[in-house]
């Protein structure tokens, strides 16, 4: 067991024992945090402890944490505040940091607050009973020990999503890429690929537990790389839609300098590997894009673009735009709203540039947009985005499309929700329909959000 102790702590109820006792767990940031939290489980069951979904109810609290940007942080920190009273009364409570923020700020937490008695980064996850119980005699537990080779292939995450239909299933672990704006790399550690065949059968699992849709997840899926070349994305693609035709495949996230025409075939060849790329460009300047270190051009962009077209013409493609990066001018932000134009995105996921800590961006550049010009243009991205958004789907409109139903619609019971293949929500009446199945859903109205529409045979 590799773990630091840190200043021992004096506790008044003395040392209790949790084991078989319940821990509650929440979780921040992307699909891989939600991925790991799966496996958190998995371990802490394994171990005799207890999901509990009641934090007052809790032995030991974990968050699950991401630090993408700063108001990422700000979130987490908020509510820990929440759990202060409770630690005041219930002082064997232990609080645990898992993820990324235990990652980026390491012992800090157990220096700056008082709360905290664990702090575990994603590749330590193995070491949480031995933490546990390390933080139950009143040390400080940490371990945030990153690791070349750690993907917890072994290990069957505990599935926590609502509905039993749709899953993820990590690829890879990590990020070797360094974009200059980003603390991934360092939260994450070096990029891994995991075994196949653990991946294989993890998707086996899911069939034959009733699942109906699985998204394979890496930071930059286009390189996963199973013993030198092996097996690479494209071929992990293939098998695993053959595993079942009745078992929707997605992916994410592809980047722009890897993504590969055989990747694209592959999409085009199997019906069930759904045609939908999201393929963040982040700017449309080539400017920004060299500072960023992204490592393409705004014509290397448009070019894979071309080839998705091409190669899979009813394909989706949505995208992640950072407003506001290191010295961007008003010209760099128009080249970014031209080139959404050029590429008429589905959909888009658009933030504000946030710096953060030990970056390049962080050590080398100015974060010298100011805050309320960074705001104004991502407002401008936005509104752009919901226009095109909106067109995306009028297109859609007398469309007959396969919807993967997965839960009743929020607004009204009486009707149901799911995706199409392009990944967009479609709603449409309830009917013998039930989540999991498969409905041919003819569209008849829309917003930029949603489609609307009628089940037909
Ligand atoms: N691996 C993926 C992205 C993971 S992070 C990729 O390379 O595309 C998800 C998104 O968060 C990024 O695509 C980027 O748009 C955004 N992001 C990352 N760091 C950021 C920062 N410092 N400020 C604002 N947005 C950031
Ligand atoms: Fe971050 Fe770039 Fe890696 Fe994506 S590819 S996680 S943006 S470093
Ligand atoms: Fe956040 Fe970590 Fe994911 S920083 S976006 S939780 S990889």
């Amino acid at each position: 067991m590799i773990v630091n102790n840190i200043s021992p702590r004096n506790i008044s109820t003395g040392p209790m024992q949790i084991a078989k006792g319940k821990f509650y767990l929440e979780t921040y940031g992307c699909q891989m945090n939600v991925a790991d939290s799966e496996l958190v489980v998995s371990i802490l069951q394994d171990s005799g402890f207890m999901l509990t979904t009641d934090y007052k109810d809790a032995d030991a609290i974990f968050i699950n944490t991401c630090s993408i940007r700063e108001n990422a942080e700000l979130r987490v920190k908020g509510r820990l505040d929440n759990f202060r009273h409770l630690k005041k009364k219930t002082p064997h409570l232990i609080v645990g940091i898992l993820g990324c923020m235990a990652e980026r700020l390491k012992d800090q937490w157990l220096d700056e607050d008082k709360l905290v008695d664990m702090v575990v980064g994603p590749d330590a996850y193995r070491e949480l009973p031995d933490l546990i119980k390390l933080a139950n005699t009143g040390e400080k537990a940490i371990n945030v020990i990153l690791s070349r080779d750690e993907t917890y292939s072994d290990i069957s995450p505990v599935r926590l999503d609502k509905n039993g239909v749709t899953s993820f299933v990590s690829i890879m672990r990590g990020c070797d890429n360094m974009c200059a704006y980003c603390v991934v790399p360092f939260t994450r550690g070096r990029e891994r690929s995991r075994n196949y065949k653990t991946i294989i059968s993890e998707v086996e699992d899911l069939v034959v537990k009733g699942y109906k849709e699985v998204t394979l997840l890496g930071q930059n899926v286009d390189k996963y790389n199973w013993n030198d070349g092996e097996v690479n994305f494209a071929h992990l693609l293939e098998i695993v839609a053959k595993v079942s035709p009745e078992l929707r495949v997605r992916f994410s996230t592809s980047y722009p300098q890897d993504i590969t025409d055989e990747v694209l075939e592959i999409m085009a060849k199997y019906h069930n590997i759904c045609k939908y790329i999201h393929l963040p460009v982040q700017s449309g300047s080539n400017k920004i894009l060299e500072l960023m270190k992204r490592g393409y051009t705004r014509e290397h962009y448009m070019q894979r673009v071309e080839s998705i077209r091409r190669i899979i013409p009813d394909c989706a493609i949505s995208t992640d735009i950072i407003a506001g990066f290191c010295s961007e001018t008003e010209q760099d932000h128009k080249d970014t709203l031209s080139l959404m134009k050029w590429a008429k995105f589905d959909y888009a996921y658009m933030f504000q540039y946030s710096e953060r800590p030990n970056t390049l961006a962080q050590r080398k550049y100015q974060d010298d947009v100011p805050d309320e010009v960074k705001t104004h243009r991502l407002t401008q991205i936005i509104e752009l985005q919901n226009h095109l958004s909106l067109e995306s789907n009028k297109l859609d409109l007398g469309k007959v499309f396969e919807v993967l139903v997965e839960g009743v619609s929020k607004k009204s019971g009486e009707k149901l929700f799911g995706r199409n293949s392009q990944n967009k929500v479609v709603v449409f009446p309830k009917e013998h329909y039930k989540i999991g199945d498969y409905a041919n859903v003819l569209v008849k109205e829309c917003t930029s959000a949603t489609l609307k529409g009628v089940p037909v045979l």
